[in-house]
């Protein structure tokens, strides 16, 4: 059975007549064409890779239906940066190398990007915290975390 569905990702609309089955993660990377959004753990909802802002909350993207989505405003790793300025927490984690094979990073960063809006203040503890659903192969974490906490500052500064 198909549907007929629309999606305003990063500001423009994407629709499909799409399997009611299709995950969001799906709409995503294979509708929209936007892959910066990543699957890691074949829709578990472990690993973090597929995290995006749906309405402004990070969810996972593997874990919802991409009917469910229909007339909602998402935001992927693709629309992070505004007028060709990065996120704050792009340059932390360039500043920072707080990544290696970058897998995991879109994740990361859509997940702290909410993160760090609401909890500016958050020490190393909390911010580890923050990322339990979000795995990393690579880094160890540690310079994740100092990102992270350089772009919380700054925020908490603006
Ligand atoms: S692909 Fe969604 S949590 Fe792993
Ligand atoms: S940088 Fe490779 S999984 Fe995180």
């Amino acid at each position: 059975m198909k549907r007929d569905v629309t999606i305003t990702i990063n500001g423009v609309e994407y629709s499909g007549n799409i399997p009611i089955r299709m995950l969001l993660v799906d709409f995503i990377r294979d509708v929209a064409g936007l892959t910066g959004t990543h699957v890691g753990c074949t829709f578990e909802g472990q690993c973090g890779a597929c995290t995006i802002h749906l309405n402004g909350e990070a969810v996972k993207s593997c874990l919802l239906l991409a009917v469910q989505c229909h007339g909602k405003e998402i935001t992927t790793v693709e629309g992070l940066a505004r007028e060709g300025a990065l996120h704050v927490l792009q340059e932390e984690f360039h500043r920072h190398h707080a990544l290696q094979c970058g897998y995991c990073t879109s994740g990361m960063l859509m997940n702290a990007a909410e993160f760090i809006t609401e909890r500016p203040d958050a020490d190393d503890e909390e911010i580890r915290h923050a990322l339990v659903g979000n795995i990393c192969r690579c880094t160890g974490y540690t310079n994740i975390i100092k990102a992270i906490s350089a772009a919380a500052k700054r925020n908490a500064s603006v």
